[in-house]
């Protein structure tokens, strides 16, 4: 890998990230799960900073599933207590690097601690005009659609809209990413640890953006891994359905 080989005019904008392979990576080494949420936490912040140098518009990472209230008790409570193990340490460089921490998903229904530390990270760093940290926290893309149906549906039913006038474009402006204008939807979407699957990440927003997925396990993905993904993104030529070179 080189990294003068990346054409910092075509850097992807929006990046999202399924971050896989934790508990794999810790079983290799004979440590529990949690020990490679842990790590994991770790390589947020090395791609973070890394994505953020290279100019990348918006970060989303898939930090928790509506589906991962299943696991253990004790690796959900463990996970609940990375963001503010996370924003305490973190906080400085992210605004020293000028970047604003977001969300997506149901946050109200985290524990309170967890809430309260994803809520004073978006206000330590709502000035920060940078790259925006978009954590998917809670979420599930089948229920953002579901959401978003009801909320056109109330307008229907309230007499403030025509059934006629339900559009591609006003679903996707009444989806939580709508929040990120021009940006919400990925133009590359990334997966470690190998698992070829979606998982309920971005549904909607995903109709046209590249898919890579990279073997390695979530905590072993370092910046040069990252920099390598974006030369092979750089090396594909997205049509939009269209033709090349049209
Ligand atoms: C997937 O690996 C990872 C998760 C469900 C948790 C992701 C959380 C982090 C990387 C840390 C988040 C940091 C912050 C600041 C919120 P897995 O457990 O599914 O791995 P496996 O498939 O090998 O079991």
């Amino acid at each position: 890998m080189n990294p003068a080989d990346i054409d910092i005019n075509r850097v992807p904008k929006h990046v999202a990230i399924i971050m896989d392979g934790n508990g794999r990576w810790a079983k290799k080494k004979h440590l529990p799960r949690i020990a490679g949420h842990k790590r994991g936490m770790e390589t947020v912040e090395e791609i973070t900073t890394a994505a953020s140098n290279l100019g990348v518009k918006l970060l989303t990472l898939y930090a928790f599933s509506t589906e991962n209230w299943k696991r253990p008790e004790k690796e959900v409570k463990y996970i609940m207590s990375l963001p503010s193990t996370f924003f305490d340490r973190f906080i400085p460089k992210l605004i020293a690097n000028n970047i604003q921490v977001k969300t997506i998903g149901n946050v109200d229904q985290l524990p309170a601690k967890t809430l309260a530390a994803v809520r004073k990270a978006q206000e330590d760093t709502k000035d920060c005009t940078g790259m925006v940290l978009n954590f998917a926290l809670n979420y599930g893309s089948r229920a953002e659609i579901v959401d978003t149906t009801k909320k056109i549906a109330t307008l229907v039913k309230n007499d403030q809209l025509d059934i006629d006038n339900i559009s591609e474009q006003l679903f996707n402006s009444n989806l939580e990413t709508s929040k990120f204008g021009d940006l919400s939807d990925p133009d590359l979407l990334i997966r470690t640890s190998g698992e070829e699957r979606i998982s309920n990440f971005l549904l909607w927003q995903i109709a046209y953006s590249e898919f890579i997925f990279v073997d390695k396990m979530w905590p072993d993905y370092h910046e040069d891994d990252f920099k390598q993904t974006i030369i092979d993104f750089q090396s594909r030529h997205r049509r939009f359905g269209g033709l090349k070179n049209k």
